[in-house]
C-alpha cells in the first residue's frame, strides 16, 4: 500500500526586533504570519522527486539518490530532500505540489516557509519518526547556506516552526531558547508595506555583513559577538566598529522590547522600532533608498514606529499604528499567528 498523502503548511514570519543577531549568538523577537507555504506531498515512484511550483506553472524532477545543485526554487526542493536523506529519513518517491502567498524576496522570509513545509510534508510522507523542531530548524538552515548559497542564520525557520497565535518568540540564539511573549496588540496594528524591492540573501550584501561580524570577532579574539564588550568594539576598524555597535545595541533592543510588551508600554516599543531602524541603515547599512521611502510613507501616515523587516536590502517595512491611525494604501496587517503544522489529508 503506498502511503498516506501528506499535506504540511509553514508560515512566513515578521520579525518584531532583533535584526542580524541571529548570526551573532544575539536576540530576536519575530513572529509567524497567517501567510506562509503549503506542500502536498504523496507517493510516487520509487527513488524519484517530481515538484510541481503552481504559483510559478514550473517542474522539477531528480533522482532522490542524486539531487544535483539547481538555482531558484528547486535548490530549496532539491537540498531538503538531500539533507532529509542525509539525516537519515528514508524518502520512496514523492509528488510535490507547492504552493503559497508570501511573495519572494519581499523580507517576510517565504524561503523558511518553503523548506520548513517542504520538510513536514516529506517527513510526514515517509511514516518514519518525526524529528524535533529544533532539528528540523537546523536542517533547513543547511538547505539555504549550503544549496541556496545564503548564509543565513535560524531566525525565520524557528519563527515558523515555533510561531503561536497572539505570540511573540523571544528566541536566544546562543542557548537556541525559544520563550514565548504575549504580543497582545489591544486595539493596535501592526502592518507591513512592500518596499517594491526584491532581495536574494545569497547575491546581496547579506553574506558579506555576516562575513564582516565573523572578522570583527576574529579581531577581538571572540567566539560571537554577544560576547563583545562597548569599550572592545572601539577599538575595530570600520566598517566593522559600526557593524558590532548595531549587534550589541539591538540586542538590547530586544530586551527592552520585551519589557516594553509586559508593561504594555506600545510607544515605547514605537520607539525600539524607530532606533532599530536608524541603526540598520546607518551602522549596518542593509536599508536602500526604496526601503527608505517606504518607511516614510508609513511615518508619514502617523506611524508610531517603522522598520526594515529581515535581511535589509530591499523587502518590506513593519509599521506600529496606535488605535485609530491608518496604515497607509497599500499595507497589509500582520497578526501574531499558529506556527507550522501538518493539515488534514
Ligand atoms: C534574514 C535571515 C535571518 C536573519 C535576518 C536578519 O531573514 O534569513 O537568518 O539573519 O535576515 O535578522
Amino acid at each position: 500500500m503506498p502511503p498516506e498523502p501528506s499535506v504540511a503548511f509553514a508560515p512566513g514570519r515578521v520579525n518584531l526586533i532583533g535584526e542580524h543577531t541571529d548570526y551573532n549568538h544575539g536576540l530576536a523577537l519575530p513572529f509567524a504570519i497567517a501567510e506562509g507555504v503549503t506542500v502536498r506531498a504523496s507517493a510516487a515512484r520509487a527513488g524519484w522527486i517530481y515538484a510541481h511550483a503552481r504559483d510559478l506553472g514550473e517542474q522539477d524532477r531528480f533522482a532522490i539518490a542524486d539531487p544535483q545543485p539547481c538555482e531558484g526554487w528547486r535548490a530549496f526542493v532539491r537540498g531538503a530532500v538531500a539533507e532529509l536523506t542525509g539525516a537519515g529519513v528514508t524518502l520512496a518517491g514523492a509528488r510535490l505540489d507547492i504552493s503559497g502567498q508570501v511573495p519572494s524576496g519581499s523580507g517576510l522570509s517565504s524561503s523558511a516557509a518553503l523548506e520548513v513545509a517542504l520538510c513536514m510534508a516529506l517527513i510526514a510522507l515517509s511514516g518514519g519518526p518525526t524529528l524535533e523542531r529544533m532539528q528540523i530548524a537546523r536542517l533547513c538552515s543547511r538547505v539555504e547556506n549550503e544549496w541556496v548559497g545564503a548564509n543565513t542564520g535560524l531566525l525565520d525557520q524557528i519563527a515558523s516552526l515555533y510561531g503561536a497565535a497572539d505570540t511573540a518568540l523571544c528566541i536566544d540564539f546562543r542557548t537556541l531558547s525559544v520563550q514565548p511573549v504575549a504580543l497582545a496588540l489591544e486595539g493596535w496594528r501592526l502592518a507591513v508595506l512592500d518596499s517594491g524591492e526584491r532581495h536574494a540573501h545569497a547575491s546581496s550584501g547579506y553574506n558579506q555583513r555576516r562575513a564582516e561580524c565573523a572578522r570583527a570577532c576574529e579581531l577581538l579574539g571572540i567566539g560571537s559577538l554577544r560576547d563583545a564588550r562597548e569599550a572592545q568594539i572601539a577599538e575595530l576598524p570600520e566598517p566593522l566598529r559600526s557593524r558590532a555597535a548595531h549587534v550589541l545595541a539591538e540586542n538590547r533592543r530586544v530586551r527592552d522590547a520585551v519589557a516594553a510588551l509586559a508593561a504594555r508600554d506600545m510607544a515605547a516599543l514605537g520607539e525600539l522600532l524607530n532606533a532599530s531602524h536608524a541603526s540598520l541603515r546607518d551602522l549596518y547599512e542593509v536599508s536602500t533608498p526604496a526601503v527608505e521611502a517606504t518607511v516614510q510613507r508609513m511615518r508619514a501616515v502617523g506611524a508610531t514606529g517603522a522598520r526594515i523587516v529581515g535581511g535589509g536590502f530591499g523587502g518590506s517595512v513593519l509599521g506600529l499604528f496606535a488605535p485609530g491611525a491608518q496604515p497607509p494604501p497599500g499595507a497589509r496587517e500582520v497578526r501574531p499567528g499558529a506556527g507550522a503544522h501538518l493539515l488534514g489529508r
